[in-house]
Parts: structure tokens; C-alpha cells; sequence
């Protein structure tokens, strides 16, 4: 790959960065309580939810995305999508690590992953289709939030949807029409890699965040 697709490829990045970066703006309205899914278990009430918590996940959830993105930028920019995806598979769960402790634990997800690592859970994989139902619909929330009873124990549940922009396919696009070379590499990291045929606007996946709150009150 010449250095000029490199550098169209990291300009390209930059917007839809910035792009990603507008469409999580923590200023956009919560969606309303009776707009949550009503689990079948006794779950408590969506109003429930601490505001502080709440204000936690958020976060958590914009540190892991602005440092999985410089990480990326700064790769795609010294080693172009070829060393990207090198630093991608070293650091991308280091740095999801890093923003994970014993009460919260914050990490990417998709229904089709790469790194089988980044399989959603039970509860994941239940919201994440019910996201992208409705980004088909056209009406994808900018979160996810629910309070849960896990194991007797409270935890607060949240989920950002990512949704896939142009630079993105040159890792997760059309097999075809990925650089040889940048194919063969994913396919030797990530053997069962999933997450190839995208097109720009596909709904992709969430950053999401569990947070534990402690002994549930009730039974
Ligand atoms: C340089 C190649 C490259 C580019 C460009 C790229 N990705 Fe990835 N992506 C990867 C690799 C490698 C992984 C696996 C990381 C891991 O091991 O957790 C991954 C994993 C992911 C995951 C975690 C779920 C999974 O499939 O394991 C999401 C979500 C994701 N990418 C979204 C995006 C979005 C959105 C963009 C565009 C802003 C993007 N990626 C651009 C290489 C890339």
C-alpha cells in the first residue's frame, strides 16, 4: 500500500472518527424509561438507576473508545493497516483491561467478532440484536442502560452501539476488496474471524460496561 492510500485511508479515519465521536456525544437524551425492554425476570425499575453510576458507565465507555482510537490512529499512521493490525491484536485487549477493574469492566462487542474473546454474553447478545433491529428500523438509540439482577447481585448494565464507518472496511469490508496482505494477517491472528463483508453505516457492535453494585436488596 503507497503512501498516498495511507494517508487518504488516515484522513478517512479521522472523520469517521470524528463522526463516531458526535454520534456518543453524552449530551444526547437518554431514552426515556418506558422505551427500555422490560426484562421477564423481577428486574428493578429503569428509574432506578443511580445517576452517579450511570455517569460511570458513560465514562468508562468514552475512555476505552478515545484510547482504543488514538491507538489506532497513531498505528494506522506509523505502520499503515498492515502494522494497525498488529497493534490492534496486542492492544486492544490490553487497553480494554485497562479500563477494567473487579467492579467494572469495560469492553468491545459484536455479534460477528474477530477475537472470540469479544463473544457476547447471554445478556449482550439479547440487546445487541434488539440494536441493530432498530438501527434497521432507523431508530438506534445512542444507549443502552439497564439495571439487572445477575447471581443475587446488582449490576448495571450499558451498552454504546458502534456503528461502522468508511475506514473501517479496510479491516472489516468486503473481503475482496481488503489489501491482500492486511486479509492474510487477519486471518493468521484471528482464525475464526468474523467480522469481515461490512459496508460504511452497518450497525457494528457496542462498547459495553458492566458495573457491579453490590448484594441485591431483594431476593
Ligand atoms: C487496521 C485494521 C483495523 C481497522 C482499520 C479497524 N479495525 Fe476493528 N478490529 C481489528 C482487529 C485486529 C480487531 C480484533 C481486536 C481484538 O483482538 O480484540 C478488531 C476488533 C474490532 C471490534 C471488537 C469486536 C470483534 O470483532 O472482535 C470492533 C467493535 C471493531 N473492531 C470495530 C471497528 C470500527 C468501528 C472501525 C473503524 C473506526 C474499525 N474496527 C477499524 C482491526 C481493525
Amino acid at each position: 500500500m503507497n503512501t498516498q492510500t495511507i494517508s487518504t485511508l488516515f484522513a478517512g479515519v479521522m472523520v469517521a472518527l470524528a463522526l463516531i465521536a458526535s454520534a456518543c456525544a453524552p449530551e444526547q437524551p437518554t431514552p426515556e424509561p418506558e422505551e427500555q425492554a422490560v426484562s421477564p425476570e423481577a428486574q428493578p425499575e429503569p428509574a432506578q438507576i443511580p445517576p452517579a453510576q450511570l455517569d460511570r458507565a458513560r465514562e468508562a465507555a468514552t475512555a476505552l473508545g478515545s484510547e482504543l482510537q488514538a491507538a489506532l490512529l497513531s498505528a494506522l499512521e506509523r505502520d499503515g493497516p498492515l502494522g494497525a493490525v498488529e497493534v490492534c491484536a496486542v492492544e486492544a485487549q490490553e487497553i480494554s483491561r485497562r479500563h477494567s477493574d473487579e467492579e467494572v469492566v469495560a469492553r468491545r462487542t459484536s455479534l460477528l467478532t474477530r477475537n472470540p474473546i469479544n463473544d457476547p454474553d447471554p445478556f449482550e447478545a439479547e440487546r445487541l440484536q434488539a440494536l441493530e433491529d432498530a438501527h434497521a428500523r432507523g431508530d438506534l438509540p445512542p444507549e443502552d442502560v439497564e439495571l439487572r439482577t445477575e447471581d443475587g447481585e446488582r449490576v448495571l448494565r450499558y451498552l454504546r452501539p458502534i456503528v461502522m464507518a468508511e475506514p473501517c472496511l479496510a479491516c472489516h469490508g468486503d473481503p475482496g476488496r481488503i489489501d491482500s496482505s492486511v486479509l492474510e494477517l487477519i486471518q493468521t491472528e484471528y482464525p475464526e474471524d468474523r467480522a469481515v463483508g461490512y459496508s460504511a453505516g452497518d450497525f457494528r457492535g457496542a462498547v459495553s460496561v458492566r458495573i457491579r453494585l453490590g448484594e441485591a436488596l431483594e431476593p
